[in-house]
């Protein structure tokens, strides 16, 4: 038996939250009856369930890490007709880009159609953490160093780096972050407040993934990747359980 707000999670309708929603809408039905008690409980080997009056089943969840090119949009479809994640991607299911990395930014993208596993990295409260290359217009100063460390000024509110770095001796801007911040642009805007351009972008790691696959390409998260966002990054004391894929 499963509750049946995880049960719409699970088959990939919407987070548990947003499941919660259409349930108190009157739009789910189980057996042909409205229900709009969030504790009702479904028992999969006997009760259809219906959203809208489709039906609603169980399909196999994806997990994938793609080392994202440049010149490809973060996104479902793009009115523009340009390429999409999605376009690189020769899975038939609908699947989503968890957050975004901009048109020329590469590296490590996760893409799922699990509702509660982009909910589980996307919510700012759980502090996901990113790690990005940079490489810039000029050398970073100390003085901006120690500034974007502390926090910088990004409308609607100061953001910050947690780590800075110089990988390579004599060349300083070339430069590595650490962050926990998902908002739009948030590495290009926090050294643009400071004034310097970002002339490329790479993420090499998000939720701990590293990006160990050649530019353009993906593959299946492993479970112990899985399970290792889903014990480090899940505040909440619920535990998601995500089965084994095959
Ligand atoms: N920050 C940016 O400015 N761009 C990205 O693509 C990702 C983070």
């Amino acid at each position: 038996m499963v509750r049946i707000n995880k049960y719409l999670a699970e088959c990939g309708i919407s987070s548990r939250r947003k499941s919660e929603e259409l349930i108190l809408q009157g739009r789910v039905a189980v057996n042909n009856q409205i229900v709009t008690s969030l504790s009702f409980y479904v028992d999969e080997t006997k009760d259809s369930v219906t959203l809208d009056s489709d039906p609603v089943k169980r399909k196999r969840n994806y997990y994938i890490l793609m080392n994202k090119p440049r010149g490809v949009i973060t996104s479902t479809e793009d009115e523009k007709n340009r390429k999409t994640v999605i376009d690189i991607l020769n899975i038939k299911e609908r699947i989503y880009p968890v957050g975004r990395l901009d048109y020329n930014t590469t590296g490590v993208l996760l893409l799922t159609n699990d509702g509660d596993f982009f909910q589980l990295l996307t919510h700012p409260g759980n502090s996901v953490p990113r790690e990005y290359e940079v490489k810039l217009d000029r050398d970073l100063e100390t003085t901006d160093k120690e500034k974007l460390l502390a926090g910088v000024w990004i409308s609607p509110r100061k953001g910050k780096f947690n780590k800075i770095s110089f990988p390579k001796k004599k060349n300083n801007n070339f430069v590595v972050i650490e962050c926990t911040e998902g908002r739009n642009h948030f590495v290009k805007k926090m050294f643009e407040a400071l004034d310097y351009r970002v002339n490329s972008l790479n993420r090499t790691s998000y939720a701990g993934i590293r990006a160990n696959i050649p530019v353009g390409d993906y593959r299946n998260l492993t479970q112990a990747e899985i399970n290792h966002i889903l014990y480090n990054y899940k505040k909440s004391n619920r535990k998601t359980r995500i089965k084994e894929q095959t």
